[in-house]
């Protein structure tokens, strides 16, 4: 048996959880920045380092005390090492550093879209039956989109990913051209829940390779219409908050046009790499994933089942990165007091 304490600060949520043998979840606490962060309309990088300064020693107690665990009873601590913001990344990783050297507990670094996928491992109501490799992992993220094969614990194929915004910051910035606010994602959703999809004719994009992914086009598409419908020129636009003088159910139709050609491409591309590769299991992970048009659509159409952490596992958190680091310490991995952070840590 293992106990993992997870710590993940990468970017705007502190976190730290408890996992038995890196899939029972004994406590996931996060101290979301959501608030604090929404005034600037994204995320000021030195406020989330300062913020996760404040928050880290309450929420890593928080988390022991909720699973009713003490120090003495962790087998390792598993930290967050990169991708992210330096910072914000920093704070988790000597906290990591300085506890378990104080309390002489082997540490674990964990890439922190491996732990999206391992969100896909937690255990929800003691059901989350294990996985027979190889899967296929779509990781939809903020900063992130990778389709990956994964054909074994720790070894992953990158097979494609956006060759220029992700899912997630087409999400926020699509948001942003329609007055809707930060974070995009949720709030695209909620419009979206009185547009209608077949209202405007977003691009698809074609990419080289069939497993990548352009939203660029898509994000630029939105922003065109705006502009056409509120009859500016786009010198005016830089000059304005676009999107504000738009009628409600205009806003409704963009965002449920712009959600339905984004999941679109998501979902065809993901299906036909499961159908050209043999595999079990499709895994779809990342704050994208707690979207509900994707997560249906996926399920509707994937020819192998689906597996979708629950909406709290989907964004930031360290119950992943407690069962990611899991299966690194059983399987023998340890980091030295000299391991940093790496801001633009690669999965494969
Ligand atoms: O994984 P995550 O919490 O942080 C990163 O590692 O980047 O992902 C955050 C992203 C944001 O872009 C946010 O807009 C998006 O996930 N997101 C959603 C939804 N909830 C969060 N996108 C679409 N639909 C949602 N319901
Ligand atoms: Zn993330």
């Amino acid at each position: 048996m293992t106990l993992i304490l997870g710590v993940e600060t990468s970017c705007d949520e502190t976190a730290a959880a408890v996992l038995r043998d890196g899939r029972v979840m004994l406590s996931n606490v996060v101290a979301s920045q959501i608030e604090l962060h929404r005034q600037y309309g994204g995320v000021f990088p030195e406020m989330a380092s300062r913020q996760h300064v404040l928050a880290i020693m309450p929420v890593v107690r928080q988390a022991l005390d909720d699973a009713g665990v003490d120090w003495d009873d962790l087998d390792a601590v598993a930290v967050t090492r990169g991708p992210g913001l330096a910072g914000s990344l920093l704070v988790g990783m000597n906290v990591a550093k300085g506890t378990a050297w104080a309390r002489d507990l082997p540490l674990v670094g964990v890439n922190h879209l491996e732990g999206h996928i391992y969100s896909n491992w937690v255990e929800v109501e003691g059901n989350n039956p294990d996985k027979d490799f190889p899967v296929l992992v779509l990781i939809v993220s903020g900063g992130h989109t990778e389709l990956i094969l994964m054909t074994g614990h720790g070894r992953y194929r990158r097979l494609g990913g956006t060759i220029d915004d992700a899912a997630g910051e087409a999400f926020d910035k699509v948001a942003r051209v329609l007055g809707l606010g930060y974070p995009g994602g949720p709030v695209i959703q909620n419009a979206a829940q009185s547009g209608d999809e077949r209202a405007f004719r977003f691009p698809r994009a074609r990419t080289k390779n069939p497993y990548d992914f352009s939203f660029s086009g898509l994000k630029t598409a939105v922003l065109r219409e705006v502009q056409r419908i509120e009859g500016r020129d786009s010198s005016a636009s830089r000059k304005l908050t676009p999107g504000e003088n738009l009628p409600p159910q205009t806003v409704a139709d963009l965002a449920a046009s712009f959600q339905r050609a984004l999941v679109d491409a998501l979902v065809e591309k993901t299906v036909r790499a499961a159908e050209e590769i043999g595999i079990s299991e499709i895994c779809v992970c990342g704050g994208v994933s707690a979207n509900a048009v994707l997560r249906q659509t996926m399920r509707e159409r994937a020819p192998v089942p689906v597996s979708v952490p629950p909406i709290y596992l989907c964004t930031d958190n360290a119950a992943m990165i407690a069962a990611a680091g899991h299966y690194r310490f059983v399987a023998g991995e340890r980091a030295g007091l000299d391991m940093d952070v790496i801001p633009n840590l690669r999965l494969a």
